[in-house]
This record gives C-alpha cells, sequence and structure tokens, in this order.
C-alpha cells in the first residue's frame, strides 16, 4: 500500500543516515536484538522537549554517568539533581524528573511501564513523552508528534489547515504512517528526517526519500506548511 511503501523508504533511509545519540541503539545493533534503556530514553525526552539535540547530549551524559539507573536516580538529593540541571532550563522539568524516578523506583519496581497509558500516569509524563517511550524503548506503534512531526506532516499532506487547528488532523495522518514492524525506528526517522533535512526555511528535498510522495513539493512550496494563523 502507499503507506506501508512510505514507511519502509524512511526505514531505509533511517537505516543509513540515522543520528547517533548517547541513548540510541543504532539500526544494526537492533537487527541483533539489543534495545534501548526505558530509563536512557525517557530522560533524553524529558531533555529534549525543550531543548536541542546539540544541548542536552553533555547533560544527558552527567547525568547517566552520577545516575546510571533509575534507582539511583530516585535515591538521589533533590539539590544534586536541581544543580546538574543548572543551564537546561524550565526547572520544572527537573522537579519532574525526580518525582517521576521515585514513583518508578517505588511503585513500579524500578522498571518503567511499558505502554502508553501506563507511562501517561507517572508524573509529568504527557502525551508526547509516553507515545516516544513506548515507541522508542517498547517498539510500540505509538504516534509520536514534535514540531519536526508536524513540519513534514503538513507538508507530506499540503494540510491548509492553520496551526493549531490542524493538530488532529496532523495525529491522524501521522498514526495512519506508523508501522506495525519498527515502530521505534521510525519514530526517531520521522523526527530526524524534520530536523535534518525537511528544515523550516531550506529543506534538502534532493536529498529526502519522500520527495516524490510529497504534496507541498508537488504544489512547488515546500516553505510555505506548516500553516500558521495570522496574528
Ligand atoms: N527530538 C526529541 N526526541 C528525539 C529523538 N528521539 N530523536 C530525534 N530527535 C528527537
Amino acid at each position: 500500500s502507499e503507506l506501508s511503501d512510505l514507511s519502509a523508504r524512511l526505514l531505509a533511509w533511517y537505516d543509513r543516515h540515522h543520528r547517533s545519540m548517547p541513548w540510541r541503539v543504532a539500526p544494526p545493533d537492533r537487527a541483533l536484538g539489543e534495545r534501548p534503556d526505558p530509563y536512557r530514553v525517557w530522560m533524553s525526552e524529558v531533555m529534549l522537549q525543550q531543548t536541542t539535540v546539540a544541548a542536552v547530549r553533555d547533560y544527558f551524559r552527567r547525568f547517566t554517568d552520577r545516575w546510571p539507573r533509575v534507582t539511583d536516580l530516585a535515591a538521589a538529593e533533590d539539590a544534586d539533581v536541581m544543580a546538574e540541571w543548572a543551564g537546561l532550563g524550565y526547572y520544572a522539568r527537573a522537579r519532574n524528573l525526580l518525582k517521576c524516578a521515585r514513583v518508578v523506583a517505588e511503585a513500579h519496581d524500578g522498571r518503567f511501564p511499558d505502554s502508553e497509558e501506563g507511562l501517561r500516569a507517572l508524573p509529568g509524563v504527557g502525551p508526547y513523552t509516553a507515545a516516544a517511550v513506548a515507541a522508542i524503548a517498547f517498539d510500540r506503534p505509538a504516534t509520536v508528534v514534535d514540531g519536526n512531526v508536524e513540519r513534514v506532516i503538513t507538508r507530506l499532506r499540503r494540510i491548509e489547515t492553520p496551526l493549531p487547528a490542524a493538530k488532529p488532523e496532523i495525529g491522524r495522518r501521522a498514526a495512519e504512517l506508523t508501522p506495525a514492524d519498527r515502530p521505534g525506528d521510525y519514530a526517531q526517522a520521522i523526527m530526524d528526517l524534520g530536523a535534518t533535512i525537511c528544515t523550516p526555511r531550506n529543506p534538502a528535498c534532493a536529498l529526502c526519500p519522500w520527495s516524490e510522495d510529497c504534496a507541498a513539493r508537488a504544489a512547488g512550496d515546500a516553505t510555505s506548511f506548516p500553516r500558521k494563523a495570522p496574528k
């Protein structure tokens, strides 16, 4: 089908062009059965919420060197965690990080829930983080929609409704593309596509595995999506 063809081509692109990140398991290692650590996936996604990949890298390394498991973080002093977070901003995230680690350590025996619903029940875990952890750590067919995915989807499908009104339609169009095979790699692939190829200003359409399918490009104006409501 059109949908499975699109997801298969994005996964093939990701196999060649995925970005290496300290919390990721690269596709060749995934193929050998290695799974990402849910604790590391969760921490990276909380850090990445309002912060770039480049800025997160060193913080992620320091946190996971100092507190390698969720039970280590749960046992940390609040002041030590806040001090280690200094510079990342949005300090409510650090407080929730610690609160969540303590719930996982104490109420869940140190293991993260493996479903979107179970993850949503944790402190500070919203729809985005729950979907990201379910997909990336547990290979659940959850659909991850961040700003990069919104841009990719509104261009691919030429969604004329402006943001934020377009969000439900974007969610449906993103969900129908999520494959049953390798949903975790797929979630990271579509985020990488948005971050490195389908960029806001000068998208590298010549390198895009979806260029032939992209309705905005066919109409001659990929960069005019997503539409924004006039201020
Ligand atoms: N942005 C947020 N989470 C990400 C991930 N797992 N991969 C790429 N970009 C991201």
